[in-house]
């Protein structure tokens, strides 16, 4: 019999747009779906969050590290300064993507700034190929969001 395949949606979320976005994936495309939590507390964690960040210290733990395993992969998370918050580039130096092709998602409120180059660049630094980058604004519907994962994330593979 074969395999079933697997899929997995790992990403951060501060405010709640990513935690629908990757609603949405799991749902909709059946897949896992992974938070990446880091530590701090209240006003503290945004802070905190980005000295880590600058100092490349740990700023997730990764439950999953090996995503060898799966067939496809989403990756997201929100721009913060014109880059992907530093959770999520954490997370990119921290999973096992290699030989992977990966279908990345960046929220932001209006300016994504470098975050789609920056993020681009860390993907293929690990191995693995990006198949798409989504971009979505803060203000997206969620009718809007379904809409184009389902007509352009369904048939990636
Ligand atoms: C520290 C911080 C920095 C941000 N920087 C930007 C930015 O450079 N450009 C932008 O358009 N939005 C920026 N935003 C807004 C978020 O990217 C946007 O609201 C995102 O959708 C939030 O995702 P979340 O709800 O999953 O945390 C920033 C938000 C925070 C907290």
């Amino acid at each position: 019999m074969a395999k079933k395949k697997k899929n997995i949606v790992m990403y951060f979320s501060m405010f709640g747009k990513n935690d629908k976005i990757a609603d949405i994936i799991s749902i909709e495309l059946d897949a896992l779906k992974i938070k990446i939590a880091t530590s701090g507390w209240g006003l503290l964690k945004i802070p905190l969050h980005m000295v880590k960040g600058i100092l490349e210290r740990d700023v997730v733990m990764i439950p999953n590290k090996n995503l060898q395993d799966y067939h496809r992969i989403y990756i997201g998370g929100p721009v913060w300064a014109g880059k992907p918050c530093p959770a999520l580039m954490d997370l990119i130096r921290k999973i096992n993507i290699k030989g992977k092709s990966v279908v990345l998602f960046l929220t932001a409120k209006e300016d994504f700034g470098n975050a789609e180059t920056i993020l681009r660049e860390a993907v293929k630094k690990r191995g693995a190929e990006v198949k798409t980058l989504f971009r979505f604004l803060t203000s997206e519907n969620e009718e809007k969001i379904k809409k184009r994962i389902k007509e352009e994330g369904i048939d990636f593979y």
